[in-house]
């Protein structure tokens, strides 16, 4: 079978399309046919080295998180799935390994697929829909009339953000660049700002959450745009932010949650219900895997809407 491995750190010119045996199976284990798999920033954070302290340096290494297949071979202790179910899973971040023809999973890392839709939209639904699941629902604790901020909207992370802040009952503005003005309006925002023509400092209004998706907002800056009882979300996780956000929210008012995106089957549920409603999950591109180098250099370099994928047939 096709995997995808890298031996340095480095840019997408590090990643190899290498041959590789069909790996075995323990028998609480399941053996995936893959068939998508979503490009995620966190790919070329890990595979960049920036996350060598959780990644380790030890080589090869694997790369892609979140993927849609269907079930190949069960082990005997397992008994959620079958072979020839469809599902959607979601792998250690720092590990990977999804970016291959076939993966080996537990029971708890995957769900199983929406039935209505496709394969290359549903590959695009775990890290990014559990991650806003988590920021809405734990973290930012949105609810009905509350005001929310949400910085970098038009990603991965703030498509169903935007859209899950609004069933939540919040009024959402939405923060993008000019090309994804239409978008955030089309999934829901009550007001969206163009942060390329109007800077978030500017904004005249304090919020109940302001979520940053850009990491490019600091907590010291996002403390002028929040109330006196907000909460700050952060998706940059660092020793320093775990430590400083742990002591500022003993002593102030004003919250600094960090995301470590911490996928449970309950939430694994909650998203599958929403993807069967109507939550509207959007591609920006597609790309086959032998064009992998080009898929994740072109997602990194480029402005998207919503989601990237790369498919294995
Ligand atoms: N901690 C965890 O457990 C965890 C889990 C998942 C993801 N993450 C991280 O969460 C972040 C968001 O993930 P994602 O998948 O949504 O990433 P993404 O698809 O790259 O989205 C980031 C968004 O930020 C916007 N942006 C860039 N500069 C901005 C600025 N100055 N002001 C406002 N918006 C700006 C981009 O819009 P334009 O391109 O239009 O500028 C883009 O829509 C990533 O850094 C990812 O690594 C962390």
């Amino acid at each position: 079978m096709r995997k995808v491995l890298y031996n340095q750190f480095g840019d997408e010119s590090v990643l190899e399309i290498a041959e590789q045996a069909v790996p075995g199976i323990e028998k609480d284990q399941l053996l995936i046919r893959v068939k998508a798999v979503s490009i995620n920033p966190l790919d070329w954070k890990v595979y960049g080295g920036e996350m060598k302290l959780m990644s380790g340096s030890k080589f090869p290494k694997s790369v892609g998180i979140d993927f849609s297949g269907i079930v190949d071979q069960t082990g005997s202790a397992v008994t959620r799935f079958k072979a020839g179910d469809a599902v959607i899973g979601l792998l250690d971040v720092f590990k990977g390994g999804a970016l291959a023809d076939y993966v080996v999973v537990k029971a708890n890392d995957i769900a199983p697929k929406p039935a209505n839709i496709p394969f290359e939209h549903a590959a695009a639904l775990p890290v990014t829909g559990l991650s806003a699941l988590q920021i809405s629902d734990e973290l930012a604790a949105v609810g009905p009339n509350q005001n929310v901020l949400i910085n970098g909207a038009t990603g991965g992370i703030g498509l169903f953000a935007v859209q899950i802040a609004k069933k939540r009952g919040a009024r959402v503005t939405a923060v993008v660049s000019t090309n994804g003005v239409a978008a955030a309006k089309k999934w829901g925002a009550d007001t969206v700002v163009d942060y390329t023509k109007q800077p978030i400092s500017q904004l005249n209004q304090r919020f109940d959450a302001v979520i940053d998706l850009s990491t490019k907002l600091s907590f010291k800056d996002a403390k002028s745009l929040m109330n006196r009882k907000a909460v700050f979300v952060s998706t940059l996780p660092s020793p320093l932010t775990l430590i400083y956000s742990f002591l500022n929210n003993l002593f102030s008012g004003q919250k600094y949650k960090v995301l470590i995106l911490k996928p449970t089957v309950e939430r694994f549920m909650t998203l599958t219900n929403l993807a069967e409603g109507d939550l509207q999950i959007v591609l920006d591109k597609t790309y086959s895997l032998t064009n992998v180098k080009e898929a994740y250099g072109e997602s990194r370099r480029d402005k998207r809407i919503g989601k990237s994928v790369i498919l294995l047939d």
